[in-house]
């Protein structure tokens, strides 16, 4: 692979009342081109993703990244989307103007304010990112769709509210120790396997706890290609990328499995020349509980139905054989649809080198990043390796 990650930012995920999207985009854009020790004057190009879909009024973001540095002006500026992965779509842009000799430093950024508009509002943007006409309007949310996946998956390989509720416990744990963490609280095994009044079903089998909660937030990071990132203070390879849009409809797919998501995973082994057992660290979509569980599978940790047995026996913990979502995940870390891909890139650019904090695993080397758009539909994956 032609590009490395040389720096990169994270705002704080959270509920950022009265602070303007624009405000999140310079805070993290301008700590980015810090961190990676590069002049804005030198940046090739920019893309930043941001779904909206009407979140916020203001629309057509791009030029909005100019306003980190005067020097940024002219600088040729996308707004890329691809639902729920809209923060991968803009790094693997980024990574494929490098590939392409286009540009040399390639500034991406991702961003959401969602917490502006009610909660039905909320839910009715969200689900412009299904298949409207079935499963979207009068015929449900994203939670619905959730839902619907997890009864489909159920049905056919028993009852795994236990698995559910051991993630989502999973997740609030790493959560706490994460500074940049929209819920910095260990609500415990019981909490997440109880119905409650503060743990209430939402939809189906699903009870809050195992939703990704509505975040406003924003994170940023510098590429390079390889050979100019050979000369700069810290790079990440990208050892391998792949993309993998599977049919938008859930009713011409199989939801029991992520069959594009598998596609993904197959594709970066196989450019890597690496297998599951030899990732260090993931981290992986976890927007519903139930859709960690079916990642275990896409990825090969777990067999097909069998994607309790990754946190039953403790291997997705910190301590287990793979550590899935050190970072707390979209479960706790926060769900800014826009920002969550740039996010992921950060959390695993960090373990690689050696640079998280208290969340860092240690030894880690390989991480894997899997971001997706919808149930499943825009799947993208990466592989890292600290080369500096
Ligand atoms: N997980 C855990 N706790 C949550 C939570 C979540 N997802 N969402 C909210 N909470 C907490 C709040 O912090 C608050 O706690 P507090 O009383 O201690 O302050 C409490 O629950 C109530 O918050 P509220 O915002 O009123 O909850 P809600 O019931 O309106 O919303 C969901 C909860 C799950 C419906 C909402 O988070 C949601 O819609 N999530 C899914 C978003 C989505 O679809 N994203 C796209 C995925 S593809």
């Amino acid at each position: 692979m032609t590009g490395c990650i040389v720096g990169w930012a994270h705002t704080k995920f959270g509920k950022h009342e009265g602070v303007e999207l624009e405000t999140l985009i310079v805070d993290a854009v301008t700590d980015a081109l810090v961190d990676a020790n590069v002049a804005p004057a030198d940046v090739d190009e920019i893309y930043i993703g941001h779904f909206n879909g009407g979140f916020v009024m203001q629309d057509f973001p791009a030029s909005l990244v100019l306003q980190a540095h005067k020097d940024l002006r002219f600088k040729p500026a996308t707004r890329v989307e691809n639902a729920c992965a809209t923060g991968s779509a803009a790094i693997h842009q980024g990574l494929n103007s490098i590939a392409a000799k286009k540009a040399r430093i390639v500034l991406c950024v991702g961003v959401e304010k969602m917490t502006e508009i009610s909660g039905a509002a909320i839910g009715e943007v969200l689900t412009k990112a299904s298949y409207f006409k079935e499963e979207g309007g009068e015929n449900g949310s994203f939670v619905d769709i959730f839902a619907r996946i997890t009864d489909s998956y159920f049905q056919k390989y028993g009852d795994q509210s236990d698995a559910l509720a051991q993630i989502a416990a999973k997740n609030h744990a790493n959560g706490a120790v994460n500074p940049l963490a929209h819920f910095q609280k260990d609500l415990g095994y019981d909490f997440c396997r109880t119905e409650s009044d503060r743990n209430p079903l939402v939809s189906g089998h699903l009870k809050r706890s195992d939703c990704s909660p509505v975040t406003d937030g924003a994170a940023a990071v510098v590429l390079a290609d390889t050979e100019t990132a050979m000369g700069m203070k810290k790079a990440v390879l990208f050892r391998a990328t792949a993309h993998v849009n599977d049919f938008l409809p859930m009713s011409k797919r199989d939801v029991t499995q992520f069959e594009g998501a598998a596609l993904a995973w197959q594709k970066v082994y196989e450019q890597a020349k690496i297998g599951v057992d030899d990732l260090d660290v993931v981290e992986v979509h976890d927007c519903f509980t139930t859709a960690e569980l079916l990642i275990y599978e896409a990825m090969g940790l777990a067999e097909k139905g069998d994607g309790a047995r990754a946190i039953a026996e403790g291997w997705s913990t910190k301590e287990g054989k793979l550590p899935v979502n050190p970072s707390g995940g979209l479960k706790s870390k926060g769900h800014p649809i826009g920002a969550t891909g740039v996010s992921m890139h950060v959390m695993a650019a960090m373990q690689a080198r050696g640079d998280a904090g208290p969340l860092q695993i240690d030894g880690a080397e390989i991480a894997g990043v899997f971001n997706m758009g919808g149930s499943a539909v825009a799947n993208y994956a990466s592989i890292l390796e600290a080369v500096r």
